[in-house]
This record gives C-alpha cells, sequence and structure tokens, in this order.
C-alpha cells in the first residue's frame, strides 16, 4: 500500500553513489573547492541503504558523518574520485554522480608553502581542466546495462531556458537521467531541502515537488529501479 514505502527493491544490487566536494591542492595547506555539502549524495546513499542495496558512498569533501551500512571511500581530487568511481563501479548496476566534482586542477602544485612577495605582486594560477567523470562513465559502461545517473544545476539564460539547457546537457553527457535543480533563484548547496526535474534519455520527464532531500533520492531511485538490467546479484 501507500505507507509501505518502496520495499527491497534494490536488494542484490550493488550501487555506487558519489558526494561532496573535490579539492585540488595548490601547495600544502591550499586548495581550490566548491561549496556542494554532501547532503543529497549522502542522503541517496541512505535511501539505498534502506531499499536493500550493497552501497559505495565516494566521498569527496563533506562535513556529514559516515551513513550506517555503506562502505565509504574517501577522496580529495577530482582525479582520486574519478579511481574510485570506476573501481567500483565495474561490479555496479547504477552509478548516481552527486558529487561536484572541481573542473578545473592548478597545473603545477607547490610542494613548499607559496609566499607572499614583498614587491606586493601576487602569483597566476595556471589551470588545467579535470577529466568528466560522468561522461566517461556513460562512454565506457565499465558494466553494460549499468544505470547512470548525473545532476546538474541550472539557470535559464538568453541561450535557453532550464530544461533546454539541462537536455543538451544530458545528451552531451550520454547519461541515463539527469536529475535537474533550478537554480536561477539562489542556490540549493547546503539547504536541507530541494525540488527537481528527473529528465531520462527515453524522453521522460518526472517532476519532484519540493520536500526534503531524503524523499528526493527516493524519487531518483523510484526512476532507477525499472531501469535497472537484469540479473541482480
Ligand atoms: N561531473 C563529473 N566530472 C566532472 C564534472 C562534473 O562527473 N569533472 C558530473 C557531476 O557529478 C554531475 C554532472 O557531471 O553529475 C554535471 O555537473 P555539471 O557541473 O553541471 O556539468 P559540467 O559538464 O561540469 O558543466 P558546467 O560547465 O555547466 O559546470
Ligand atoms: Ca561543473
Amino acid at each position: 500500500g501507500a505507507d509501505a514505502g518502496p520495499g527491497l527493491d534494490l536488494a542484490g544490487r550493488h550501487v555506487v553513489v558519489s558526494a561532496g566536494g573535490t579539492r585540488e591542492p595548490l601547495d600544502p595547506v591550499r586548495f581550490l573547492g566548491n561549496r556542494s555539502s554532501g547532503r543529497q549524495g549522502y542522503a541517496l546513499a541512505r535511501a539505498a541503504v534502506a531499499r536493500g542495496a550493497r552501497v559505495t558512498l565516494v566521498a569527496a569533501h563533506t562535513e556529514l558523518a559516515d551513513p550506517a551500512g555503506a562502505h565509504v571511500v574517501r577522496v580529495g581530487t577530482t582525479a582520486e574520485l574519478r579511481e574510485a568511481v570506476l573501481a567500483a563501479a565495474g561490479d555496479a548496476d547504477a552509478v548516481v554522480m552527486a558529487a561536484a566534482p572541481a573542473d578545473f586542477r592548478p597545473v603545477a602544485v607547490s610542494e613548499a608553502k607559496i609566499k607572499k612577495a614583498d614587491d606586493g605582486s601576487a602569483p597566476t594560477i595556471e589551470l588545467a581542466q579535470n577529466p568528466d567523470v560522468l561522461a566517461e562513465l556513460a562512454a565506457a559502461r565499465p558494466r553494460p546495462g549499468a544505470v547512470v545517473v548525473g545532476f546538474a544545476a541550472e539557470t535559464g539564460d538568453a541561450d535557453g531556458t532550464v530544461l533546454e539547457h539541462a537536455r543538451a546537457k544530458l545528451a552531451r553527457k550520454g547519461c541515463d537521467l539527469l536529475v535537474v535543480n533550478d537554480v536561477s533563484g539562489g542556490a540549493v548547496f547546503g539547504r536541507d531541502d530541494n525540488e527537481a526535474v528527473v529528465l531520462g534519455a527515453d524522453g521522460s520527464a518526472v517532476e519532484v515537488p519540493h520536500g526534503s532531500k531524503t524523499r528526493l533520492a527516493h524519487a531518483i531511485w523510484d526512476q532507477v529501479v525499472p531501469r535497472l538490467h537484469d540479473g541482480a546479484g
């Protein structure tokens, strides 16, 4: 019935969830980071445990405690996150990229602390683009048939609406599902609740009304479950 919840519809499945913001070191004491709290990814991991899955949580920086029942792999940089996600994805039925991997890293990491110059000048930091883990997963499919899910925070602009940008990102990334947050009215980062549209590569669009990150997590798994390949375990 409606009160019974989703049950153990992920039993026998291995799911991988990434969460949090990666940090790219500049020197021993400094890094480039972002404001991702990791809360949506942690909610996804907890919801998957509740639905019976074996869960690998690849966690970049967060201030959250490890969720009970999940195998947590801590990472720092986007390169480390890529390694951990690809390793865990080898036997995964689904991979959900809720992390905010830094798009760029400093080309050079100084072994010594960068010091101020006496003449008041400031260093220029050269950046290189990081690999796109989601696009790589979607193209390479470490396990054939695995469901690949991405996230996108979008705003509308002169080039298109939020949904137009999101459809283009879904196609560009090649994933099966894209969870879209409209951040036009202010950032979602660090908030307790969320609303979203879950777009499918099959053309589907499911609106998830304003609610907790736990509720959105379950709504995402509700979209993943019917797309899972046969042959659990
Ligand atoms: N992502 C990833 N690897 C990266 C950057 C992003 O796997 N190096 C994933 C995120 O985890 C998310 C999705 O890609 O699931 C979309 O992230 P987003 O930052 O919106 O996409 P980008 O391609 O980086 O585009 P933008 O230029 O808009 O930041
Ligand atoms: Ca990005």
